[in-house]
């Protein structure tokens, strides 16, 4: 027996989309959920993922994610950055978006106070490659880090520090998935938002660190030859190795708006939904 339920509708026509009141709605259904004040779960950081696909799963349109957006998924990305504690994404989807450093969001100061949480989320970028250019603003920020491994080129790390960017190693010759999030817990950022891009978040579900999905479905269809939003190192044969990476996860929360995007949020299967 299965029973059909109506996708919740957040915005409306007349309903101002980046009015304060639609945020404060949105962060209601976009709640972390809450951590478990002991045993093996409380020093883990939960990790969050969001992410944006045309219909026919395409992860961009003309080589940038923006074009597959809306006014709707413009505001679930802000209020997600109003309710994580650190930004976390490749160093490449960092320059090809454009990232500046998050900023204070008035909307969420309020929340972000009663939860103990900073102004803004931090900013941590990774890269194994260190092949970020110095003047990249972000880096001098005293709450940017670039997250690398111990062989990344030592030029490239010198000319990094030297433009006063923090550098952590997440491992030897690799950045390892669990470093990553380990580090993120021990600098005091619980609340993970991984804002891709596909390869990073191909080794975070790999490594099985992911513990919810926040997808937009653009209600667009994109054909051509975009990637998906996850993709993973290797050949890409179809082997067993994938098979085994299959990962369960369970519906959370199911949105819609005006302008026909459907916004979804999928929890590791076995973790208890807020709602
Ligand atoms: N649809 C969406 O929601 C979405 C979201 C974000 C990005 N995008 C799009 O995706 C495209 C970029 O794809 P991408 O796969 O190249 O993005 P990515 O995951 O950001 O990877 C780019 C760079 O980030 C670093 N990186 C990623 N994973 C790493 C790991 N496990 N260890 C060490 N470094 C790692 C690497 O930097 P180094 O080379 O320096 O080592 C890598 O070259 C762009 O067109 C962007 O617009 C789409």
């Amino acid at each position: 027996m299965f029973h059909l339920q109506k996708a919740t509708q957040v915005t409306s026509a007349d309903a101002d989309r980046e009015g304060p009141e639609t945020l404060l709605a949105l962060a209601e259904h976009y709640r972390y959920p809450p951590r478990p004040a002991a045993g093996p779960g409380a020093a883990a950081p939960f990790v969050r993922a969001n992410m944006v696909s045309s219909i026919d799963g395409a992860a961009t349109h003309d080589g940038k994610s923006g074009g597959l957006g809306g006014p709707g998924d413009k505001a679930v990305f802000r209020v997600l950055r109003g309710l994580a504690d650190v930004v976390l994404v490749g160093a490449g989807t960092a320059a090809t978006e454009g990232y500046r450093q998050p900023q204070p969001d008035d909307v969420f100061a309020d929340l972000r106070k009663e939860n103990g949480q900073a102004p803004a989320p931090a900013l941590a970028l990774v890269s194994r490659s260190l092949s970020v250019p110095p003047d990249y603003p972000p880096l001098s920020h005293p709450d940017t880090v670039v997250l690398t491994c111990a062989s990344a080129p030592r030029d490239r790390r010198a000319a990094l520090v030297d433009a006063g960017a923090t550098l952590v190693d997440c491992g030897e010759d690799d950045v390892e998935s669990s470093t990553l999030i380990a580090t993120c817990g021990d600098r005091g950022w619980p609340r993970v938002l991984c804002e891709g891009g596909p390869s990073l978040l191909g080794s975070i579900i790999a490594d099985d660190l992911l513990d919810e999905i926040c997808l937009t479905t653009s209600p667009h269809l994109a054909g051509g030859h975009s990637g998906r939003i996850a993709v993973r190192a290797g050949d890409g044969d179809d082997s067993d190795e994938d098979a085994a990476a299959l990962r369960a996860m369970t519906p959370a929360a199911i949105i819609t708006d005006d302008d026909g995007f459907v916004f979804t949020r999928w929890l590791r299967h076995g973790r208890s939904s807020i709602h």
